[in-house]
């Protein structure tokens, strides 16, 4: 089982994730309220590239049950119901529903990565879960940093680690790659203190300035779930 990892989805084209394993992750915030929706009871979680797209797909299909959800500069879209906070994503709100999710790094990722064989979402908050099925999967894996702007970010790179470490924990056949050991080396210099963490990153310093500070906690809780987002026809759905 030979770990890589993408730092930014401008490091691959569409292409290069034909038929691989692929571990999205967008810490803040993207892939937390993703696992967050989906843990909530969301019937499914539709990623776009646009916005415009987002408008489109929500019009007519679905069968109405359709909430847009997503971000712009962090910030809820004009005509959108739910922004990209985690804490939005309540049961009540989201139960049995279709979510069309746009945000400007993390829904981007996924779509780019829409040729893969198989595509997991991945935050701390699921981290342990989709190591254990990882594990059992046992195939080659491409982890996907959704990065900031198309550069790397230090939450995304982290988690990359984080999850790596608890894939070594339970299998010794693990090879990595000078990315998978560059990422685990993050991992082991910044994530001692997740909270901590995601508090000086760039990304998490915008989010407290918008008044996201408590989305950081949100996003910083580790292993709170089991439920692992899982595309099928570039719709993510709870794997069974
Ligand atoms: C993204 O996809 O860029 C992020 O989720 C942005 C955000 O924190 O809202």
């Amino acid at each position: 089982m030979k770990i890589e990892v993408l730092f930014s989805p401008v490091q691959a084209d569409e292409l290069f994730f034909t038929k691989k394993t692929t571990v999205v992750i967008d810490v803040l915030r993207a892939s937390t309220t993703i696992i967050t929706a989906l843990t909530n009871g969301a019937k499914e979680v539709v990623p776009v590239g646009t916005v415009e797209f987002a408008v489109k797909v929500s019009g007519g299909m679905f069968g109405g049950q359709t909430l847009l959800g997503g971000e712009r500069n962090t910030k809820k879209i004009e005509g959108f119901a739910l922004g990209n906070s985690p804490s939005e994503y309540k049961k009540e709100i989201i139960s049995g529903k279709t979510i069309v999710f746009y945000s400007t790094n993390g829904s981007r990722a996924i779509v780019k990565a829409k040729y893969s064989g198989k595509l997991f979402m991945c935050a701390f908050n699921n981290l342990k879960a989709l190591a254990i099925h990882l594990v059992k999967l046992n195939e080659d894996v491409i982890i996907l940093c959704s990065g900031n702007n198309n550069l790397l970010s230090l939450e995304d790179s982290v988690c990359a680690g984080k999850l790596i470490s608890e894939l070594m924990k339970d299998n010794q056949e693990i090879i990595l790659s000078d990315s998978s050991k560059g990422a685990f080396a993050l991992f082991k210099n910044f994530g001692k203190d997740i909270r901590k963490m995601l508090g000086e990153t760039e990304h998490g310093q915008l989010l407290i300035n918008n008044g996201f500070k408590d989305d950081l906690t949100l996003c910083a809780e580790l292993n709170s779930t089991e439920v692992i987002p899982y595309s099928t026809g570039n719709v993510l759905k709870v794997l069974r």
